[in-house]
């Protein structure tokens, strides 16, 4: 474990078979279809690329990234920091996300992704931290529920670090800057 690690919330195991069944369940819902997914960089893209090795499906992959974090803090304020490469218009969007706490991140690029007239939009998240939530945010696949405590690893960092941990885990209050 690493040396900043307080505590392993999810083994690597339980993250594969957990995302297996999340992608067993999407190939299910939209058989026959071309799913664009649209990864929210960066803390989604191990997550993605393991729930898209799963998929039965033809997919197109896209990327965004958004803005409202520094450090463990949210701004509040989300801003659009790399837009689509490609129209949505028309098209089944799964936006793919590795976290949902606040939800003011998920609830802007509902927003923001709706105005484009896909087809549909839906939201899939690895961890949902239901407890922090000041908006009300409609996740249709979830892979974990996770307490209110700031995990980093499998995508997550703590200040651009720890995305390369294969486990969901806690920060040691002694890696966190002013604590
Ligand atoms: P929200 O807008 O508050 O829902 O936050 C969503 C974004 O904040 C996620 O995509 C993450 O990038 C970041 N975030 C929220 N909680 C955590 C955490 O516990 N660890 C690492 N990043 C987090």
């Amino acid at each position: 474990m690493h040396r900043n690690i307080a505590e392993i919330l999810i083994e690597p195991e339980r993250l594969q078979a957990r995302i297996a069944e999340l992608a067993e369940k999407i190939s299910a819902d939209y058989h026959g279809r071309t799913l664009s997914l649209i990864g929210v960089l960066k803390g989604s893209v191990l997550f993605l690329s393991d729930l898209l090795k799963g998929l039965k499906l033809d997919a197109h992959v896209d990327f965004m990234m958004v803005s409202s974090y520094s450090g463990q803090k949210s701004t509040g304020v989300v801003r659009t920091l790399l837009d689509l490469k490609e129209s949505i218009e028309g098209r089944d969007v799964l936006v793919v996300e590795d976290i949902v706490d606040s939800g003011l991140t998920v609830d802007y690029l509902l927003k923001n992704l709706k105005t484009r007239r896909p087809r549909s939009v839906e939201v899939c998240t690895l961890l949902d931290k239901p407890s922090c939530r000041a908006v009300k945010v409609p996740i249709r696949y979830k892979g974990f529920e996770i307490p209110d405590k700031f995990v980093v690893g499998y995508g997550l960092d703590y200040n651009e670090l720890y995305r390369n941990l294969p486990y969901i885990g806690v920060l040691k209050p002694s890696a966190i800057k002013g604590k």
